[in-house]
């Protein structure tokens, strides 16, 4: 099982909504048994997964995986460990933090043969679950938005001196790999082009290369209506839905090819 946290403690980058979209890509169109956990108290990815009905929803809360010893995922192809209210406590808990991360990762290495993909999903603050998820994860991967602000937190995506990416990958999880920063949201719009033109000369090998140029998610209403009628992009039935996933599929197939799920 590979897993793959998406990562960013900027908030409405597109987290949520791009791991839904990969959960439902490698459940439905790569025929991968996927694992979601949900780790952030408002819960939109859990809601999204559970509005479908395509996913099934775990008796378990992902707070549980923290706090217990190894809970019994059901036996399915496509399950949702979904959030809770709990998870909120979690950064207080401070004496317990290092207990937390060894949990998880005593719990993802007995659910590695039940799945072939984990999507973790994150909050956007920068406590114990995001910390946790990147200590045990081997890929990361963190939507972001064209604007500036956005792009003058990439510093501290590396190098927050917490959760920094760089700070762990050359600290307690080497094996983590960047996927990259993946533009979401974007625009057609000279502000979001100059922007992504920067952000292309500044970080390079941060994007992720595609032809032609680097990945991006182009702002599109296919994937807010997805969202909210908890479904497949591609099974939204329009035009615009059809146009959307037609430019979404290559990203998402570009970042399974990298991640080799086998
Ligand atoms: N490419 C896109 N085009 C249009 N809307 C999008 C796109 N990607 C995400 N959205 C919408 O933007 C909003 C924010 O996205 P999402 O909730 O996935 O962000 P997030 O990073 O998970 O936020 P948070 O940090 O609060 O968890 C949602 O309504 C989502 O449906
Ligand atoms: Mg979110």
């Amino acid at each position: 099982m590979k897993t793959v946290v998406l990562a960013n403690q900027k908030g409405g980058v597109g987290k949520s909504a791009v791991g839904c979209q990969m959960a439902y890509y490698f459940a439905l169109t790569r025929e991968k048994r996927v694992l979601v956990l949900d780790f952030d108290h408002q819960r939109n990815t859990s809601k999204a997964l559970r509005t479908g009905g395509i996913a099934t929803v775990s008796a378990v809360t992902s707070s549980q995986i923290l706090l217990s010893k190894l809970p019994t995922v059901e036996a399915a192809d496509f399950v949702v460990i979904p959030g809770d209210g709990e998870l909120i406590k979690m950064e207080k808990k401070a004496a317990e933090h290092n207990a937390f991360a060894s949990r998880l990762l005593a719990f993802l290495q007995s659910v590695d043969d039940q799945f072939d993909i984990c999507i973790i999903d994150t909050n956007p603050n920068p406590d114990i679950r995001q910390l946790a998820s990147l200590v045990v994860a081997d890929f990361v991967l963190s939507p972001l938005q064209l604007n500036q602000e956005a792009i003058d937190g990439i510093g501290d995506l590396l190098n927050h001196e917490n959760i920094g990416i760089r700070k762990i990958q050359a600290t307690i999880n080497k094996k983590l790999v960047l996927l990259g920063i993946l533009p979401n949201l974007v625009e057609p719009t000279p502000f979001q082009r100059d922007n992504f033109r920067d952000l292309s000369k500044a970080f390079p090998k941060l994007l992720i290369p595609m032809s032609p140029g680097f990945a991006a998610i182009k702002k599109t209403t296919a994937i807010p209506e997805a969202q909210a009628a908890g479904l497949p992009v591609w099974k939204l039935g329009k035009t615009s839905a059809r146009d959307a996933w037609a430019h979404i599929k290559p990203v998402f197939d570009k970042i399974a090819d990298t991640m080799e799920v086998k």
